[in-house]
Parts: C-alpha cells; structure tokens; sequence
C-alpha cells in the first residue's frame, strides 16, 4: 500500500483510514462508504486524536510509521469511545506503552467496559488541557453529540477544532478536503449523516454550537469524511439550520402498498398537494430505505404516511420505518396517514400512535378506505392534499 503524507497544517496530519465498502452504518445505509478519521499532532510531545475501527488499526500504524515511530507518541485522545474511533485504543496502547490515554470521565468509564478495566486512563478533568510544545490541545466536553462521553478537541493556535462526530460525513473518497470534493455530494452527505445520526440531538448539539461561536476556527476535521478547511462555517451555519427545525415548504409522502391500493391514495394526495404548487415527494418504502425518505423529511414541513392493513396492523416496511423515524425525532413538523384495508383496519391507528410518540403534530384523517378506493374517495384524497398543501404555504408565511 502506498501511504501518502495527508498534512492538515504543518506537522499536523491526518492518519485515519478509508472503508469503501461499508454499506450499513448501525442502520444507516451507507452507499457511498465511511472514513474513520485519527490525526497526529506533532511537536515537542506527539499526540495521536482517535484511532480507527479494530479491522483498520494496520493501515492507521501504516500512516503514523511514515511520520514517526509509534512509541515516540506521548498521548492518545480519546474523543469518543464508540468503536469506530475507539477500536484500536487497545492495540495502540500495547505497543505505545508510555502513552498517556486522555478522555471524558463518561468516556474513561465506557472505554474500560469496552477493552479492560486494566486500561489506564486520565480524564479531562485532571487535564483539561496540555502543552505540545508550540502547540496545545483543549478539551471541551459535548455529551450527547453523540455519547454521553463525546467531547472535541481544539488547538487554539491553528484555530483547529477536531470535532469528532459532529460536522462528519459517512463519505469514502481519495480527496481529504471539503474544497477538493463536489460539493452537491459533500453537502447531501453531511445532511444525510446529520439526519440519521444526530438529529434527535439537536438540542445538545445547539448548546455545543453556541459554545462553539465563543472560538475562532479556520479548520474542522471531523472523525468521519472530509475536513472543512474552504468554508468551514459553511457547515456550523447549515447545522444551526437544521438544530432550529427550519424546514422548507415540502411535503414528503412515505408509504407501502399490497394490491395497489394504498398507493391510489398517495398518488391522490401527491397530485392535491402538487396542483396548489407546493414541492411534495414521494417515497414507496420498497423502493426507497429508510435512510434516504429520513434525510428528505429533515427539511420538510410535512408527513403523510400511507399504510395497508396486513394482519390487523402495519405493513411491516411501514413499521420499520415508523419506528426508525421515532428514535431521530424530526421537530417541528406536522403528519398526517393514510390507508387501505380488506375486513378489519388496524395500521391507521398503529402508524398515528407512532406518530404522536414520535412528537409529530397529528393531522387527523378519514382517509382508510376498504378494498379499492372508490372515484370519490381519490378525489376526497386530493381535497385533503389541497389543504395540507394550503397548511404548508400558511406556516411558511407564519399563519398557522
Ligand atoms: Fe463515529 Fe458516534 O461514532
């Protein structure tokens, strides 16, 4: 393997590793691959921010041995303990017996749980900082974005700011920096990443923003993706968008169908919603996952969601997603379901009580028809799109 010299500021570098081919991300479907991203500061002391997933600790070493011989590290930070960053906190420690392993007092606790009580440890609160030589490194507590133990680290002087998993991007790619990569892509990404991780965290990550505006940066290198050198509050302006709950004036339609008949009601309400010039999309959840109708409904104002009865409840795609949908908590925003049935109903009410604990606000309906929806039914479908369609363009103008 060739190992090129990947250089954020001078003697600061970036020795992660690459995974193209992982596809499903705890849940999260992952198409375009990961990056587990770790960087060496050097200086008079020698610190190494994070490590990698066990699998990728040799290419990690790799990297570090091009620049300097492991056991001449002096401290491991540990930002987070999940085990895409912590993975490799054993082995490192083994070879690199004098390092000093620095976390949160959480991330102290969940790392012994992880690779051994025996695993030595400072925490932040011994150290809250320390002196590299001509450069420092702070470490500022975050929990909940994305464990209770997360924190980042800053070097004030290079207004450098390792932010661990916020501001990440579940993106392989041979490009290291946010200005090298198209930016379509990079900004979808990092939209897709804050969705199907962090959404539901939007209120710690709020306090950690308006910790954050306290500090000058230039450079953010996140565990996961790109670092954003270009523009780097390009992102924290986007993220503070999407903690506020600011959506656009979208409908999102997300449904499954058995004989065709749930999905007359959706196409019914797509075109309600459409004829009053209101943007409305539509997810069939055989088609679509459930990391891509989420990433969509981040910025939208509504949910309408679509379900035949199987077995006296949820279609089981409909429940899946349901259920994804109430663990990351979009705010802000309000729904209503639809659906079909042949003898007793049942998703209808299953898909609005999953709603309601999701903390949507529930739109109700009369729209569960029997068998096949009838010419009147379709066109009571696109009456209720023409006033959800109406809702929107009225919330968007602050009247309802
Ligand atoms: Fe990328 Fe929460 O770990």
């Amino acid at each position: 393997m060739v190992i090129d010299l990947i250089r954020l500021k001078d003697s600061i570098y970036w020795v992660g590793a690459i995974d193209w081919n992982i596809r499903s991300f705890h849940g999260y479907v992952t198409n375009r691959g990961s990056s587990y991203n770790a960087y060496l500061v050097v200086d008079d002391k020698v610190a190494l921010i994070d490590t990698v997933k066990d699998f990728f600790f040799p290419q990690m070493l790799k990297r570090i041995k091009k620049i300097i011989e492991p056991t001449k590290i002096n401290f491991l930070i540990s930002n987070h303990a999940e085990p895409d960053h912590s993975g490799g906190i054993r082995a490192f420690m083994t070879l690199a017996k004098n390092a000093e392993l620095i976390a949160t007092e959480s991330g102290m606790k969940e790392l012994k749980r992880y690779y051994g009580k025996d695993l030595q440890c400072t925490t932040i609160k011994e150290k809250p900082d320390i002196r590299l030589g001509s450069r420092s490194l702070q470490f500022f507590p975050v929990p909940m974005v994305h464990w209770p133990d997360s924190m980042v680290t800053y070097v004030p002087e290079e207004k450098l700011l390792f932010s661990n998993d916020a501001f990440g991007q579940h993106l392989a790619s041979s490009k290291r920096f946010d200005d090298e990569v198209d930016q379509a892509i990079l900004m979808q990404e990092a939209k897709t990443y804050y969705a199907n991780i962090v959404m539901h965290l939007w209120r710690p990550i709020k306090k950690a923003l308006v910790a954050l505006s306290e500090v000058k940066i230039d450079m953010i290198a996140p565990s996961h993706g790109v670092v954003w050198r270009g523009r780097p509050e390009k992102i924290v302006e986007t993220y503070g968008k999407w903690v506020s709950g600011v959506a656009e004036p979208k409908v999102i339609i997300v449904y499954d169908t058995m004989w065709r008949s749930t999905e007359r009601i959706a196409v019914a309400l797509f075109e309600g919603i459409a004829s009053e010039g209101v943007e409305v999309k539509l997810h069939r959840l055989n088609s679509s996952n459930n990391t891509e109708v989420i990433t969509d409904i981040l910025d939208a104002q509504a949910v309408l969601i679509g379900s035949p009865t199987l077995n006296n409840g949820l279609f089981p795609t409909v429940a899946s997603f349901l259920t994804y949908m109430k663990g990351l908590r979009p705010q802000k925003k309000f729904a209503s379901v639809f659906g079909s049935y042949g003898w007793g109903g049942g998703a209808k009410g299953e898909a609005e009580s999953l709603i309601k604990a999701t903390g949507l606000e529930l739109i109700e309906s009369d729209l569960e028809f029997k068998f096949r929806p009838s010419e009147n039914e379709l066109n009571k479908a696109i009456e209720f799109g023409r006033m959800i369609a109406k809702k929107v363009k009225a919330k968007q103008i602050g009247t309802a």
